[in-house]
C-alpha cells in the first residue's frame, strides 16, 4: 500500500506522466485479465498454452537434461494451469522433483498447494508467498537440488528491453551454471494481429486500464472521472513495442490523497508495454544475460516462443 502510493505518486509527477501496469491485478483487475484470455482476438495464451499441451514430452526431456532430480521454480505460477500438464509429464515419467510455485498472491500459492497434489497424486509442491527473486533465493536455501526456472506468459513483455536484459541478468546471478531457465516471449507478428490482441472490441482491455484509475481512487484517495480519459493503444512495428496509453480529454485536476496533478488536454498517461521480440533478439538477450540458449519451443502458427536457457 505504502510503495503503491509511493510509486504513483513519483510516476505520475515525471514528465511524460506513467503508471506502472503491474499494479493492474487487483480482484476486478485479476477478473478483467481473465475476461482478456478469453477474447478471441487475445492469442498469447492460447499459444503458449498449445506448446505445453502438445510438445509436453520434449519439454519435459529437454527441462530434466539428465538430471535424475531437480526444484521446479515457477515465477509468478497463478494458477499453473500451462504448467500443470508439464507436472503431470514429469510425474509420469518417473522424474524426482518438487514443484516450487512462487507468487504475490497468498491466496493461489495456498490453492497450489492444496489442490495440485489431488490433481497429480504424489506431486511434491513447496509453495513460496512473495517476490520473485526474494523467493527464488528461499527456493535455493530450502534445498541443494537443481533448479529449472519457468517464467511464462510473456510477462517478460511487460519490461522495457532494458529492462528485460537487467532482469534477465540479475536471474543469471542467481542460478548456477547446471540450471536451466524457460522464458516465453511473445514474438513480432502481422501489426494487425497484434493491435487487435490489445483492442478487443468487447474493451476488456480499456476497463484492464481504466480500472487502475479506479484502483488509485480507492485505495489512494483518489478522484480520476474514469469518462475523461480514452483508452489508446498501440503498436509499433519498428521496435516491436505495444503500449497502451490514457489519454486525458480535458485540461483537468486529479488529486491523490493530498496531493494534486494537472493533465493538459490530450496529455497521455503511458500505462503498460507488452514488448514484442523476434527469435534473434531472444538469444541475443540470452547471451548478453550470460545464457545460452539451447531450446526454442513454438506454437503452430510461431506466433509465441517458450525458450529454454542454461547457466553456462
Ligand atoms: C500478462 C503481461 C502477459 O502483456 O500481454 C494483456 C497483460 N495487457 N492485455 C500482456 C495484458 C493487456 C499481458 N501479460
Amino acid at each position: 500500500m505504502e510503495q503503491f502510493l509511493k510509486e504513483v505518486l513519483r510516476d505520475l509527477n515525471q514528465s511524460p506522466k506513467s503508471l506502472n501496469s503491474k499494479y493492474f491485478y487487483d480482484e476486478a483487475g485479476d477478473k478483467l485479465f481473465q475476461q482478456i484470455m478469453g477474447s478471441v482476438e487475445y492469442y498469447p495464451t492460447n499459444c503458449e498454452m498449445e506448446i505445453f499441451k502438445t510438445r509436453t514430452k520434449e519439454l519435459a526431456l529437454t527441462l530434466k537434461n539428465g538430471f535424475a532430480e531437480f526444484d521446479l521454480v515457477e515465477l509468478g505460477a497463478g494458477d499453473a494451469t500451462k504448467s500443470s500438464y508439464l507436472l503431470a509429464e514429469l510425474h509420469e515419467q518417473g522424474a524426482d522433483f518438487t514443484y516450487m510455485p512462487i507468487d504475490i498472491s497468498s491466496s493461489m500459492v495456498n490453492y497450489l498447494e492444496k489442490n495440485l497434489p489431488n490433481a497429480i497424486p504424489g506431486l511434491k509442491v513447496t509453495g513460496l508467498n512473495g517476490e520473485y527473486f526474494e523467493m527464488l533465493q528461499k527456493a535455493y536455501a530450502i534445498s541443494s537440488r537443481k533448479k529449472v526456472v519457468l517464467f511464462l506468459g510473456g510477462n517478460i513483455g511487460n519490461f522495457k528491453p532494458d529492462e528485460a536484459l537487467d532482469f534477465c541478468k540479475r536471474l543469471r546471478t542467481l542460478l548456477k551454471p547446471d540450471d536451466l531457465l524457460l522464458i516465453g516471449f511473445d514474438l513480432k507478428k502481422h501489426p494487425r494481429v497484434i493491435r487487435a490482441a490489445y483492442n478487443d472490441a468487447a474493451g476488456y482491455t480499456r476497463d484492464f486500464n481504466l480500472n487502475l484509475l479506479k484502483r488509485i481512487n480507492r485505495e489512494l484517495k483518489g478522484n480520476f472521472i474514469l469518462s475523461q480519459f480514452e483508452h489508446y493503444p498501440s503498436y509499433d512495428p519498428s521496435t516491436g513495442a505495444c503500449r497502451s496509453y490514457l489519454i486525458s480529454l480535458t485540461d483537468q485536476v486529479v488529486n491523490i490523497s493530498d496531493h494534486t496533478f494537472h493533465f493538459k488536454e490530450n496529455e497521455y498517461i503511458d500505462m503498460e508495454i507488452s514488448q514484442k521480440y523476434s527469435v534473434e533478439e531472444t538469444d541475443a538477450i540470452a547471451r548478453a544475460a550470460g545464457f545460452k540458449p539451447i531450446a526454442h519451443f513454438y506454437d503452430s502458427k510461431k506466433w509465441f516462443l517458450d525458450t529454454v536457457w542454461s547457466g553456462v
